[in-house]
């Protein structure tokens, strides 16, 4: 705990700490006692130093409410974005501070308060304006962070051809896995045309018992920097109707095969003090999920090996990361027998994926699943949560296998 609270700390200054801390005071407890208890009677927001009462006050304290918790969030995880609002949202108050008490005190006494509470908002302001290198710290390409072989399972389509695709442009040769090879080979010629670097096409089946063996054997010559255990599929339906051994299956895939890879790959990774494993999980992994029980329940494994790992291996230069799609276009929804539905692009998920490694143990693809996952999967009591998601579920299963 103390060191988690160090590692927090030393992310930003000290004077941004205690802005972080201010932020989420307002967020978590100021701002949800103005709104829920205090009387509209009783209420008061100033912006720009203009003091809004009443039903004005109440109608715009959750935009404070919103603009706090954007800070928090901010703050935390030192967004980019956070360079220039914060300057100027800190502006605002310091007009605010100056404002305020020239309108509510007036004369000399006024512009003497005003300018004292000014100036320290101000120089705060500019304090925010200056740190924009703090909110945009470049990243060390990941190529040079973490060597030059990747690793990607259920490459041969989807979210895993899209993370092969993004590793090459970032310059990793690729060792590419699935059982269609003709679609690994085609996948291969095109990123080696496209980005020069090196391929190797492993054909495997990784719902057999010895296909995570296979593989590893199949690249026992190469570093990999990078392990993405991407390959899994769904099966839609109630589970006595499904066939067990495909059950059986997608425990393999999910969780033995990336359990199996990871252990005998990653003490090369360590003893070179660096390298990453990715796990594609899921959303489905923070709750129960009716006529999808054994696939939530396969991706909750992965969560927490991952997340496990991403703790155990801190400091070591292994970067760890469960990456969490909802839904996503790809073949997932056909070979899983559901209905089709609109889903996320493979590219966003990668995307998001590359750029949270080395930050977190585990990222959401946007802040509203991030608010499913870990505000309403986490509050919401267990049979709300498996009934609503059945409902959403039926509509995406064909009736014959509800
Ligand atoms: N799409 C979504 O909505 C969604 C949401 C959350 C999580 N995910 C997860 O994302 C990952 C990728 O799925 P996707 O959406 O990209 O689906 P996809 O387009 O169907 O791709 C699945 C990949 O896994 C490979 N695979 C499946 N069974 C395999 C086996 N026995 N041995 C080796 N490779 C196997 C497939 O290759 P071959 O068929 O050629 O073997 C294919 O390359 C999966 O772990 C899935 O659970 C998907």
């Amino acid at each position: 705990m103390r060191e988690w609270l160090r590692d927090v700390l030393a992310r930003r200054p000290g004077w941004m700490n205690a802005l972080l801390g201010f932020c989420a005071y307002m967020t978590f407890l100021y701002l949800p006692f103005d709104f829920f208890v205090k009387p509209i009677a009783r209420d008061e927001e100033v912006w720009f130093g203009v003091v809004l009462t009443g039903f004005a006050a109440k109608a715009t304290e959750p935009l404070h409410w919103a603009l706090y918790a954007a800070g928090s969030y901010g703050f935390w995880r030192m967004r980019p974005w956070m360079w220039p609002w914060a300057a100027l949202y800190t502006a605002q108050v310091a007009i605010a501070m100056a404002v305020w008490p020239l309108l509510e005190v007036g004369g000399a006494k006024g512009l003497l308060m005003g300018a004292v509470s000014f100036i320290p908002f101000a120089a705060l302001s500019v304090a925010l304006w200056n740190a924009r290198d703090r909110f945009q710290a470049p990243r060390r390409p990941l190529r040079e962070r973490y060597g030059e072989w990747a690793l990607v399972t259920g490459a041969s389509s989807g979210i895993g051809a899209a993370f092969a695709r993004a590793l090459a442009r970032e310059g990793f040769s690729l060792v590419l896995c699935a059982r269609r090879r003709e679609r690994l080979d085609a996948l291969a010629a095109e990123v080696a045309k496209e980005c020069a670097v090196a391929t190797r096409v492993v054909p495997v089946d990784l719902a057999a018992p010895e296909g995570a063996e296979r593989l590893t054997a199949g690249v026992a010559d190469l570093e990999i920097a990078v392990l993405v255990n991407n390959a899994g599929f769904g099966s839609a339906g109630r589970f006595e109707l499904q066939d067990e051994q495909r059950l059986v299956e997608m425990i393999q895939v999910h969780c033995t095969a990336p359990l199996v890879l990871t252990r005998r790959l990653l003490p090369k990774m360590r003893s070179r003090g660096r390298g990453a494993v990715v796990f594609t999980g899921s959303l489905a992994a923070k709750q129960p999920m009716p006529l999808h029980a054994t696939y939530a329940a396969t991706k909750a494994f992965v969560e927490l090996l991952g997340e496990g790992l991403w703790a155990e291996l801190r400091g070591s230069g292994v970067d760890v990361l469960v990456v969490e799609p909802g839904t996503t276009t790809t073949e997932f929804q056909a070979v899983a027998g559901e209905l089709p539905h609109e889903g996320e692009t493979p590219e966003r998920v990668v995307a998001v994926a590359l750029e949270r490694l080395g930050e977190q143990p585990s990222v959401a693809i946007g802040w509203w699943r991030w608010l499913r996952g870990n505000l309403g999967m986490r509050l919401l009591p267990r049979s709300l949560l498996a009934r609503v998601a059945q409902g959403a579920i039926e509509k995406q299963t064909p009736p014959s296998l509800r």
